[in-house]
């Protein structure tokens, strides 16, 4: 993240309190299933924190990692609201203050994809999970064949100039296990918001502009109906597109007898 996206998060941090992207989903509804009882969470880029808070209950410790402080204190308003302690802490994913070793769930959510460094962040949350622990990850994800990828990257940095990359299942497996981390799930075609999102609604929630919409539905207009169909895009009967903010999650597992 560089200053322009610093900025950018700070500036709509309120809306990703209520947005219905970010307050829950199917995959984090998924993720939950698939862990055993974890106690302690580190909720990393996390936003307004819905995906540690929903560690509430379950997890005596929640720490939640963003380097925008305006979201911090969305997740410390949200946490006050629901009577939970959260830690919250500044930094970037590329180089977190906190001990080695600390957390059985390192969950990273919507985020990655903003990432300057990625690999750099992956050793990161690798390092923070104790053996034995997990690492999570939720993003939205790129495509295998290049043509649907790049029009994928076109819309998504139309819609948030600062999107560095989404990247495939494929390169996700080979950065877990890079880290030696073993991966127990890898679920891709998720869909965030069950129904899909329309383009407007999309743009309003990323502060994407009338330039941008415009740009986007122009770009969907001009594309292949099966290209369409692939990225699973459709039209509302008002002409407008919805797209289904389409995800991977991979959940890996730190060895046990892991040193670190
Ligand atoms: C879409 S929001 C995350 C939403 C949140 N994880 C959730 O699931 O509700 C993306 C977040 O990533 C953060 N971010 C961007 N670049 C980052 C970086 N290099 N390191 C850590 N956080 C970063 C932003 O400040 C922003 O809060």
């Amino acid at each position: 993240m560089n200053s322009s996206s610093s900025k950018r998060f700070n500036a709509i941090a309120g809306g990703y309190a209520s947005s219905e992207v970010h307050t829950g989903s199917p995959t984090l509804d998924r993720l939950h299933t698939l862990l055993p009882r974890v106690d302690s969470v580190c909720d990393l880029a996390c936003g307004a924190g819905h995906s540690g808070l929903g560690f509430a209950g379950i997890a005596s410790r929640i720490v939640a990692v963003d380097p925008a402080p305006n979201m911090l204190a969305q997740v410390q308003r949200l946490a006050a609201e629901r009577d939970v302690a959260v830690e919250t802490v500044e930094a970037f994913a590329e180089s977190i203050p906190l001990a080695s070793a600390s957390f059985d769930l390192v969950v990273c959510r919507l985020a990655a994809h903003h990432f300057s460094d990625l690999p750099k962040a992956m050793t990161e949350m690798t390092r923070l999970a104790k053996p034995g622990g997990y690492v999570a990850i939720i993003d939205m994800e790129g495509d295998e064949n290049p043509t649907l990828d790049a029009l994928n990257h076109e819309i998504e940095v139309l819609h948030d100039p600062t999107h560095v990359r989404s990247y495939t299942a494929m390169y996700w497996r080979e950065l877990f296990a890079a880290n030696g981390l073993k991966v127990e799930a890898c679920e891709n075609r998720c869909w965030e918001v069950p129904g899909g999102l329309t383009v407007k609604r999309w743009c309003e929630l990323g502060d994407s502009g009338a330039e941008a919409l415009q740009a986007i539905q122009d770009r969907l207009a001009s594309v292949l109906p099966e290209w369409l169909s692939e990225l699973e895009i459709t039209r509302d009967s008002d002409g407008g597109f919805r797209i289904p903010v389409r995800t991977l999650l991979v959940l890996g597992r730190k060895p046990s007898d892991s040193r670190a």
